[in-house]
């Protein structure tokens, strides 16, 4: 497999994007995230590029790269940038025949054109919205509330999410996720700075004996943001040496049901191209009863939750957290080994189209791959791509 994210990218990643290119902040230099100006993602990355890019990610836990759509990129161009960053996965709701594929092993099929969730997007407001070229890729998980929406909708609001890593629960976590956007919600409730008054609230996630703080740190919603990120590298870094040398020790059994034996993996995560530390997905049950709890090594389910949530309150202090607002256009990478994110209460059903969301979500496991096509052989692919995918973007 090609990983040729060399150590000159690392320590100097813009040099190899061009003079051009300008980095700012994403909310302060303390704090992670970065804008970067002047990369034209329509266009393929030299494979020096595409590893500067990755070193870029690797650096600053979570990059934006705006104004793409001005450059012409299509949802095509997101999912060859995805390959740079690992293989990407394939989201079980493009397929017609998921579920039979699980049962009996069938073949999957692709849905056909009245199936694909663009289909139903784009009959929400006809003329006005209409999906990106490239949007119907297994690999594109669309985010959307325009599914079942149109102009004589009922407005519907849901609930926001649990703070969470995507795809923490299987033997190669995911890497990285990203989201290229089309469309967000132009009406805000400026008073709360939410979108949603009174939301409802999802239950199911959190622990009931949850400490004061930590819930307390659950709930603050990001103000006029879509998406929440905390920094699990810079929260580990705040600790103690003693506290780290700890946590460098402790191992987490990741289990998909509470029957599975699980396997075991390192609390502490560390980048194997920076030797950058984090805290991998430090929560105890971020899936509600779908995904089975966290279990630390050697200690019991109680004992486990109580450990977890003391980090996790750690990681959802203020000092570590950024609200990202979404801007049409972006395309955001988040690591998802060195941060956490959650996501406001939003209307899931909407008769106006200035309440749209409308955003592309590709996300991957693996190695980066500086040089395309990925090089992934096919037994990984089966074992660790599920269902097996090989995105034909590379
Ligand atoms: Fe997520």
């Amino acid at each position: 497999m090609t990983n040729s994210t060399g150590a000159d990218a690392i320590l100097e990643p813009t040099a190899a994007l061009g003079d051009h290119v300008r980095i700012e902040a994403l909310s302060s230099d303390e704090k992670m995230g970065r804008r970067v100006h002047g990369v034209d993602l329509s266009k393929p990355l030299s494979p020096e590029a595409a590893a500067a890019v990755v070193a870029l990610l690797d650096q600053h836990r979570i990059v934006s790269f705006p104004g793409q759509d001005a450059n012409g990129c299509t949802v095509a161009d997101l999912e060859r940038l995805a390959n740079h960053f690992g293989a990407p996965i394939p989201h079980p709701y493009n397929y017609a025949n998921y579920q039979e594929f699980i049962r009996t092993g069938e073949p999957l099929r692709v849905h056909d054109v009245e199936g694909r969730v663009s289909t139903r997007v784009n009959a929400a407001f006809p003329g006005e919205i209409e999906c990106w070229d490239g949007a119907d890729s297994p690999a594109v998980y669309i985010v959307t509330n325009l599914d079942g929406s149109g102009p004589d909708a009922e407005v519907v609001a849901k609930g926001g999410q649990h703070w969470h890593t995507d795809i923490e629960f299987q033997p190669i976590p995911l890497s990285t996720s990203m989201f290229f956007v089309q469309r967000v919600p132009t009406h805000r409730n400026r008073g709360e700075g939410t979108w949603v008054t009174n939301p409802p609230r999802e239950e199911g996630f959190y622990h009931p004996d949850s400490a004061a703080d930590l819930a307390e740190r659950r709930e603050v919603l990001p103000l006029n943001g879509e998406t929440a990120y905390t920094d699990t590298a810079r929260a580990y870094a705040a600790l103690t040496l003693d506290e780290r040398d700890m946590l460098d020790n402790i191992m987490v059994r990741r289990r998909r049901r509470r029957d599975d034996e699980g396997w075991l993996i390192p609390l502490v995560y560390t980048n194997p191209r920076t030797g950058l530390k984090s805290l991998h997905s430090p929560v105890w049950a971020s899936r509600g009863k779908r995904i089975a709890p966290v279990e630390v090594d050697g200690m019991n389910e109680d004992e486990s939750r109580l450990f977890l949530d003391r980090i996790e309150a750690h990681c959802l202090k203020p000092e570590f957290r950024y609200d990202h607002v979404h801007t049409p256009g972006d395309i955001t990478i988040w690591s998802n080994f060195a941060t956490m994110h959650t996501a406001p209460p939003s209307l899931s059903t909407v008769n106006d189209p200035g309440d749209a969301r409308l955003l592309y979500r590709i996300s991957c496991k693996g190695e980066p791959s500086a040089e395309l096509p990925r090089q992934d052989d096919d037994a990984w692919i089966n074992k660790n791509i599920e269902p097996p995918f090989r995105s034909e973007l590379s």
